[in-house]
């Protein structure tokens, strides 16, 4: 039986914009106005507006979430619906009626509650006048809005993110147009990437200044893709380690040392395209460093040298390498992601070794299906064991990362109630318990059924 350490968290993940539908919103995140101008894009057309109306459930939700055992439980504070004056920092009642029910909730059926402030969801808004995490007021105005979020909930969260999966939304929206507002510019991207450091240096920083961190702690929730380099040779060795560079130490190192690695500011300064600072700026990120780190790992990165030139017209970090498709590689074919458990080990004893062994969760991992109705079983439950097999499998290798002494405190899997995706609406699903769009039922899985079990046991 592998036994995880006491107190681990069991848990799972969801995020305002994908949960709650936008009822009762005094202001549109950018998903929420692209779907209204390019509905298209969504699988079927189906937008942010209803998903699983977390907004109107979230009390039957969270007692869902207790019953398979579940003790932790992150989801995100909208800014767009907590702010309704994003220069003031003046909130909306309802939202805070709303988010003060959630967390009440979740603290009365003994679940952790944490709380990330931005999960992909910029309102639209500051995109319009001021160009969004282009903007150095932005970064100013994300800190109003941390600051009110800690100041109304604070004293009973005790863990907060201040950004999930912050390289995403400089690839989706700057580089291969997944988010809107769909920019190709690898120039911006780069000052995008710096002004989210400084907007989450920012916002720890808003947290220790007033003092929340006496019994409360903060971090940052990264995807990292561990990346493999097709050969040893020494060509695709450094197209690895390149790729490891932009994708996961980009964000990875300010916010646990402080500092940028040095070997991607002399790359981008070579290319002529490194981000604009001042030193102030670059002391607010070395002082203002994260207590814990969340890990999102769904798939690793494997990389080989360009073979051939790199012959686009705008500045890309592709410049450096290639994707490599390797042979024979396990595939979650519904996703199109890679399937590789032992990532969780090699990036247990990476942050142990070069991360000083900081507390670390993995804040998501999971497995996206389309059509499960077929796994539906005479009882009425869809019967899901490719997935309790992948949860298994990945926290084989976790528990061997922290028998190895790694300082894992948790598993979260995406998600407990199957939730909207960006544009892959509810295409793939992730959840414990299913989600039934026409009628809103909601049904335990399977591995919802399994999981409580390893709960029980702290292990399996
Ligand atoms: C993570 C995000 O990237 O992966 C989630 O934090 C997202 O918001 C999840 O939903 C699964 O990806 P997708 O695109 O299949 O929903």
């Amino acid at each position: 039986m592998l036994k995880f350490p006491q107190g681990f968290w069991w848990g799972a993940a969801t995020s305002g914009p994908q949960a709650e539908g936008t009822f009762n919103k005094p202001h549109k995140n950018v998903f929420d106005y692209w779907y209204e101008i390019e509905p298209e894009v969504f699988h079927n057309k189906v937008g942010p507006d209803i998903t699983s109306s977390f907004y109107h459930s979230y009390r039957e939700d969270i007692e869902m979430i207790k019953s398979i055992g579940l003790n932790s439980f992150r989801t995100s504070i909208q800014w767009s619906r907590l702010i309704k004056d994003f220069e003031t920092g003046e909130v909306d009642e309802d939202a805070v009626r709303f988010y003060n029910g959630v967390i009440d909730q979740c603290i009365k059926n003994n679940i952790t509650p944490v709380m990330a402030l931005h999960h992909f969801d910029l309102p639209v808004e500051l995109y319009d006048k001021y160009g969004g995490w282009e903007s150095k007021h932005v970064v100013d105005l994300f800190a109003i809005f941390a600051s009110k979020a800690f100041e109304l909930f604070a004293d009973r969260v005790k863990h907060w993110v201040t950004f999930n999966e912050p390289i995403v939304v400089v690839e989706g929206q700057y580089l291969y147009q997944f988010h809107y507002p769909k920019i190709v510019d690898g120039r911006k991207a780069v000052q995008v990437a710096f002004n989210i450091n400084l907007a989450s240096a920012k916002a720890v920083q808003v947290f220790k200044d007033g003092g929340y961190s006496e019994d409360g702690k903060i971090g940052i929730v990264v995807n990292l893709t561990p990346s493999y380099p097709r050969s040893d040779s020494n060509e695709d060795k450094k197209a690895g380690d390149i790729a490891d560079l932009f994708f996961n130490r980009l964000f990875l190192d300010p916010a646990v040392k402080g500092k940028f690695p040095a070997e991607i500011v002399d790359l981008l300064l070579k290319d002529d395209v490194l981000w604009s600072c001042t030193q102030e700026e670059l002391l607010i990120i070395e002082k203002n460093t994260v207590d814990f780190l969340g890990v999102n790992y769904y798939q690793p990165r494997r990389v080989m040298a360009r073979e051939e030139g790199f012959n686009g017209t705008e500045w890309m970090p592709h410049k450096y390498f290639d994707n490599y498709e390797m042979p024979g590689r396990r595939m979650n074919v519904h996703r199109g992601w890679e399937i590789y458990p032992k990532a969780l080990y090699d990036i247990s004893i990476n942050l142990k070794e070069n991360y000083n062994n900081i507390p670390w969760y993995v804040s998501e991992n999971g497995m996206g299906v389309e059509g499960e109705e077929k796994f539906i079983n005479s009882e009425g439950y869809i019967e899901d064991d490719y997935r309790i097999e992948f949860i298994q499998e990945h926290l084989e290798w976790l528990h061997k990362g922290i028998s190895e002494g790694s300082n894992c405190f948790g598993y979260h899997l995406w998600t407990p109630i199957d939730c909207w995706s960006w544009m892959n609406a509810y295409k793939n699903r992730y959840g414990y318990i299913s989600l039934d769009l026409q009628t809103q039922k909601k049904t335990v899985k399977k591995s919802g059924y399994w999981i409580k079990e390893v709960v029980e046991k702290n292990g399996f």
